[in-house]
């Protein structure tokens, strides 16, 4: 294991980073393309361990594809006749909670049975809520007593065509839905309690699909995807953190470059601009068709507290450790709410969270659903552990650079950064200047 990084205050902020390629996006990206009929090429590919996972899953399944370098990849779909291939073994989706639930649909629709497993993290996620829809379609899904991974599917085609209201809004379990939907017999549909990301749905249409939705329903329809040519924007929750960071001091500034601007993924910059920040956005052309993409600039603040709650919690969901972060820079109460999803993450983020900010001297209550930041108060380095999270691991840097008093954070688990940004700490030592 790599030692803990060790991250000193910043005493300055004025710069660009050009973030990596959307982790989301990607994945989808890879699936579709391996279902599609022909090559589909894809830029800007994610480069963290995530979606290599969701890579050399589909690798094991008979997918072929050629990584070019540089996010470039093509990838030779199976187009409408030919199933995937029986893997060897069981899937490793490593710690992807996204790699596994989309997966299942699209293994839900394959004459064939496969198993799926995951990292210590991943099996303890809640892996119910996919194999329910999918086992009323009529795929036998298997799972360890508790809900969770390992995970077999016995699929079969076509599937019976569903219409699935989750409890829960998740763009991951919708995803898992649709996929399957490609396989069934008739139209699938998906009732969200709250909207949340579509990129499958915009991805699916770029394919040619007959995707329709209004009014809180997704509906897809069986039928060829032709493949696609896609450059994925940069991803806004990793953009977060520096757009987070920049936020909190007068004076302070950073532009990110190319972002995705998914209206399911925003509400970060919504937040941003409620605590009294800077937020400018220039829109870009949607570059591959499917997305919209923008630059977006931040300039920092003497911030307020706000409320974060309700339909907003999906639109920002991974952005709310570093949202709680600087809260504890910002004047006032911020109360999160609605948001108990955090704790079934890739770790328990409102425990490990407020433990973590609590070494460093912030005063932050824990809820059920969500918690409470009381602000300002100094942060002071100390040793802290992001428990193999790789978001969390990012917001203590920020929290690091945020302390006052000398000397150096040490973030254990910081290895985990390479599950969605693995530059991240060069990209954070890059905006570092050195006090005057
Ligand atoms: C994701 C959806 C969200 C999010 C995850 C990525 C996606 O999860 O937290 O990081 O790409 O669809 P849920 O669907 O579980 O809410």
């Amino acid at each position: 294991m790599s030692p803990p990084a060790n991250v000193a205050p910043l005493f300055h902020l004025d710069g660009e980073i050009r973030v990596p390629g959307d982790k989301g996006i990607s994945h989808r990206a890879l699936i579709l393309g391996a279902l599609a009929a022909g090559r589909s090429r894809v830029t800007g590919l994610a480069p963290g361990d995530d979606v290599a996972r969701t890579a050399s899953c589909l690798r094991a399944c008979g997918v072929r594809m050629r990584f070019l370098g540089g996010g470039r990849v093509t990838v030779e779909g199976q187009g409408p006749d030919r199933p995937l291939r029986q893997p060897p073994g069981r899937l490793d989706c490593g710690n992807s909670g996204s790699t596994m639930r989309m997966l299942a649909g699209v293994l839900a629709g394959q004459p064939m049975t496969a198993g799926l497993d995951g990292d210590a993290s991943l099996r303890r996620r809640p892996m119910l809520r996919v194999a329910e829809p999918l086992r009323r379609m009529g795929a036998a899904v298997r799972l360890a007593a508790g809900g969770t991974a390992p995970m077999t599917i016995e699929g079969r085609r076509p599937l019976a065509a569903i219409t699935h209201a989750p409890e829960m809004a998740s763009a991951q379990v919708k995803t898992a839905v649709l996929l399957a939907g490609l396989f069934a017999d008739g139209a699938t549909t998906v009732v969200e309690p709250v909207p949340t990301r579509d990129h499958t749905e915009r991805l699916l249409r770029l394919c040619g699909a007959e995707v329709t939705s209004g009014g809180g329903r997704v509906t897809v329809r069986p039928g060829v995807l032709r493949a696609l040519s896609l450059r994925v924007p940069g991803d806004i929750s990793s953009a977060a953190f520096f757009l987070c960071l920049a936020a909190v001091r007068p004076g302070w500034r950073v532009r990110c470059p190319g972002v995705g601007l998914n209206p399911g993924r925003d509400g970060v910059l919504e937040v941003l601009r409620g605590m009294g920040a800077g937020v400018e956005v220039e829109e870009r052309a949607a570059a591959g068709g499917a997305e919209p993409v923008g630059d977006v600039e931040v300039r920092g603040a003497d911030l307020n507290g706000v409320r974060i709650a309700g339909p907003l919690i999906p639109r920002l969901i991974d952005e709310l450790p570093v949202i709680a972060t600087i809260a504890t820079q910002a004047e006032g109460t911020t109360e999160i709410r609605d948001a108990a999803e955090l704790r079934t993450k890739e770790s328990d983020r409102i425990s490990r969270l407020v433990a973590g900010l609590r070494l460093m001297g912030a005063a932050c209550e824990p809820l059920p659903d969500g918690l409470i930041v009381e602000g300002p108060t100094i942060l002071h380095p100390a040793a802290v552990d992001a428990a193999g999270d790789h978001r969390l691991a990012m917001a203590f840097a920020v929290a690091a650079c945020l302390a006052v008093s000398p000397g150096v954070t040490r973030i254990a688990g910081s290895e985990s950064v390479a599950i969605s940004y693995p530059g991240f700490f060069e990209d954070l030592a890059s905006l570092a200047r050195p006090s005057g």
